[in-house]
This record gives structure tokens, sequence and C-alpha cells, in this order.
């Protein structure tokens, strides 16, 4: 391949870096999302391009067998995977970038010791490198675990559990220093075995709804760990592009703690999150337990004459895949001139933006789509709240019960809307295995179904029916 100066390189890597900005600001709103990927595609390329081409490239067998074997395993992994499943798919992701700094500070540092090339400040970066990076590494491989259900979601707590963390992590900072002050491949060795250690023991004890909040905040690491490569290999663009994904996680993380009421460093720390509750799953139980269940006539009767009907997807309606019917009967809502909106809560689902892809991708316009904060007010004057398969974002015990482990929570006000119509398919809890008083109030009403069957049944109802 034809070799460039370092200069030239300098300018693509320059272009490649204003392109990843625009990406992240891209990102920012569902209408120009995809113009965001299109401009960080077009960055990444530019990188590799420009990265292949300079000098320090001395051979391309290596190179390109990775790029084959890892872009077909790439390539079949994005076409498989199940919405559900994209959390855990990010957790692997980022264990691969963990151990990627790990391997390339190792082999940069056996490499330059060999030519006698190191220096306090490069064995200083080495160190960093190799720290954050394994402490990504174990402990995205345990984020994915929890998350695929290999092993359990709940939080695992021990006695001394933070007390064992301070002396890992003072343990492993000891042995770096003596490591970068002797080179001292035992040191090395126990410093990386450490903090492989310490990112299991960090995780291990986070569980249910904190989950998220790990994964981005993992995230954040991931791109520490490049930065710091990106230091050891003096490539500009990595360090640029690590801090960029450095930042950009530990916003996220912010933002998710924000919409859970949890402080960040409770969430790094503490472990508050359950496991999913069994609950029992009968419409008798319903029954039993005193909440009224309704037909999807019943609903229809009420949305059809309504003036506004504000829906609230969650996680329930990206397990039935309800989007599409949602959209169905959105238009045949409006049609009869009801006013339709959909009431988005921060961290609906399973995933940030979870419920702004699915409505994005059954192209419900983004006019018809508003955030917690603008649509809460709106409930009061709505004469349907229809909620699909969502629970812990409606539960007004976030609100008014101190007991509540989602006390503090923001959530969206789906009980003060006139008639208060509930699709799920048993009176199980939701992520946080928390009953949720809504479900009792006088002006609720259950629709057991799944969200699809019972959204097309009403997209049907009302198709059949005269205007
Ligand atoms: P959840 O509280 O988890 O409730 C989901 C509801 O959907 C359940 O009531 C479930 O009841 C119902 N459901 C499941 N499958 C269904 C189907 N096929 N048809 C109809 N209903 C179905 O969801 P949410 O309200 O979206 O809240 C999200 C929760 O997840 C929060 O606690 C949040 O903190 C947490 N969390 C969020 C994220 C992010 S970043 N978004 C990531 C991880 C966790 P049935 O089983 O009875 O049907």
């Amino acid at each position: 391949m034809m070799e460039i100066s370092v200069n030239a390189q300098a300018i693509a890597y320059l272009v490649s870096a204003i392109l990843f900005i625009l990406a992240l600001k891209g990102l920012t709103h569902p209408a120009s999302a995809q113009r965001g990927n299109y401009l960080a595609m077009a960055g990444m390329v530019i990188a590799i391009v420009a990265t292949l081409m300079g000098s320090e490239v001395r051979s391309y067998g290596f190179i390109l067998a990775g790029v084959a074997v890892g872009g077909v395993i790439g390539t079949v992994i994005a076409m498989r995977i199940q919405m559900t499943a994209m959390p855990q798919l990010v957790a692997a992701l980022h264990s691969f970038v963990g151990m990627a700094a790990v391997l390339v500070a190792i082999g940069t540092f056996l490499n330059k010791q060999a030519d006698g090339l190191l220096n306090s400040v490069l064995m200083g970066e080495l160190s960093a490198g190799i720290i954050i990076g394994a402490i990504t590494f174990s402990g995205s491989v345990i984020a994915f675990g929890k998350l695929q259900g290999m092993i359990s979601g709940r939080p695992v707590k021990f006695k001394g559990q933070h007390l064992l963390n301070a002396l890992l992590a003072i343990a492993t900072i000891g042995f770096a220093v003596h490591f970068a002050l002797t080179e001292s491949t035992v040191s090395l060795t126990i410093m990386t075995l450490l903090a492989f250690t310490l990112g299991f023991t960090l995780i291990i004890p986070i569980g249910g709804a904190d989950m998220p909040v790990i994964v981005s905040m993992l995230n954040s690491y991931s791109g520490w760990a490049a930065a710091a490569t990106g230091f050891t290999l003096q490539n500009n663009l990595l360090i640029i592009v690590g801090a960029l994904v450095g930042f950009s996680g530990a916003i996220l993380s912010l933002i998710m703690c924000r919409a859970m009421n949890r402080s960040i460093f409770n969430v790094v720390f503490g472990g508050f999150g359950t496991a999913g509750v069994e609950g029992d799953s009968a419409a008798d139980d319903a029954m039993q337990k005193g909440v009224k269940s309704a037909a999807i006539e019943d609903a229809i009767y009420w949305m059809e004459d309504a003036n506004k009907v504000i829906i609230i997807p969650g996680y329930g309606m990206a397990v039935a895949q309800a989007q599409h019917s949602m959209k169905e009967l959105m238009e045949q809502l409006e049609a009869r001139g009801v006013e339709v909106k959909f009431a988005i809560h921060p961290v609906a689902g399973r995933m940030p933006g979870h419920m702004n892809v699915l409505l994005a991708e059954a192209d419900i316009p983004y006019e018809n789509v508003v955030e917690m904060d603008e649509i809460n007010p709106e409930f009061a004057t709505a004469d349907v709240a229809l909620v699909v398969g969502a629970n812990d974002v409606v539960n007004p015990a976030a609100k008014d019960d101190p007991t509540s482990p989602i006390y503090g929570m923001p959530v969206l006000d789906a009980g003060k809307a006139h008639h208060v119509f509930v699709i799920k398919r048993s009176m199980r809890p939701g992520y946080s295995g928390v009953e949720n008083r809504l479900y009792y109030q006088d002006n609720t009403s259950l629709i057991f179904g799944d969200a699809k069957d019972v959204s097309e049944g009403m997209v049907n109802q009302l198709k059949g029916s005269a205007h």
C-alpha cells in the first residue's frame, strides 16, 4: 500500500476527529442520528485507511486476517442480535477494548524494554493502560454474564466488600509504582492480576436496574483504556477518540443516574437493583388483588371519542415488538380527530433511547414523541393514558412511598389521566420487582395479553367500526 507522510496522516486524523465530534452531535437527536452514524462511519474509514498507510505498519498479512475474521464475526452478530440483547452485546464489546489495551501495553513494554527505550512517562502510561484495561475487561465480562443471565443478575453483596476493594486498589497502585520504578515483570504480572480481580469485585455487587448505568460506566472506562493505548502508541486520534468515548460514557451514566434519582457513587459502590421477583400470572389473581380487568372494546370505547390519548411504551412493547401496531393505532385514532402522543421515560425499556429507536423504526413522527418533563403536565388533560408494557416508569410509589426502593425516581404521571388502560400479560412486576399501585387506582383497568396481540386487536376493531 502507498505510504503517506506523518503530516498527511495528522491531517487525516484531524478530519476524522472532527467527523467523530459532529457524529456525537448528530446522535443527540433522533432526527439527526442517522446522519451522525454516517459521519462516524466516514470518520472511521478515514482513520483506518490513514493508519494502514502510515509508516509504522510493517506488514499487512496479520492485519488483513484480523479484519477478515473480525469482520465476519461482527457482521453475523450484527445481523442476528435481538434488540433486547443489545446491552450484553455492548458489554461484551467493551471487554474487547479492555483486553486490547492490556495486550497493547504489555506488548509495547516488552518491545521497548528489549530496545532499551523505556522511560518514566511511558511506564506511567503503560501502567494506567493495563490497570484501566484490565478493570474494563473483567468488569465487562461480569456485566455480560449478568445481563445474559449466565450469572445471577442480583446484587451479590458480602461483608467487607468496600474494604476489600479499597485494599485491592491500593495494592494495584503499589505494584504499579514498583513496576514503573523497577520494570519488574513480577510486579507487572501481579499488578495486572490485581486489576483483573478489582474489575470483578467492583461489578459483582451491582445488579438489577443499576446494570445499564454500569454498562455505560464501563463504556466510559473502555474510552479511557483506548486513550491510554493512544498515549502508549503515540497515536493522537486514539487519544481523542478515547477521550470522547470516556466523557460521553461518563455523561450518559450521570444522565441515567439522574433519571433514576440515584447518585453515581451509590451505583458504583452500592447495589440496589433487584432481579425480577416471580409473581402470580393470571387474571384471576388480579381479581383477588382487587384489580379491574378490561376488554379491548372498553379501551376503544374511551379512546375513539377522546380528545387526547397518551401512549406510554415500555419494555413490554419491545418484547412484543408492538411498535408497528402502535403506529397503526395512532393513525386510526388520528383519523378520528384524536390527538395522540407517545410519552418517553428516559429509562423505559432496557437501554438508553430504547423506546425512541423502536418508535422511529415504526416511522412514528418525532413530533408525536414527547419526553417526560414535557408530557407530565399534559396527563391531567388526557382522556386516556394507554400503558403498553411499561411498569416501573409509571409507578406512583416512586413519588409518594419513601419506603419503596424506587422512591425518588422521576416517573410518568399516567395515573392523572381520566382513564388508564394498562396492557400486560400478568400481575408480574417490572424490572425493579416492585408492586405497582397504579393498577389499583379507580381509574385504571388492565387488559391482559401480549402487547402486540392486544394492540392489533384494537387496530382491527377501529378499522371495523365506522368513522
Ligand atoms: P418494566 O418496569 O420492566 O415493565 C415491563 C412490563 O412489560 C412488565 O409489567 C411486563 O409485565 C410487561 N411485559 C413484558 N412483556 C410483555 C409483552 N409481550 N406484552 C405485554 N406486556 C409485556 O419496564 P419499564 O416500565 O419500561 O421500565 C424499565 C425498567 O428497567 C426500569 O426499572 C429501569 O430502571 C430498568 N432498566 C432500564 C434500562 C434503560 S437504560 N432503559 C436498562 C435496564 C433496566 P408482564 O410480565 O405481566 O407482561
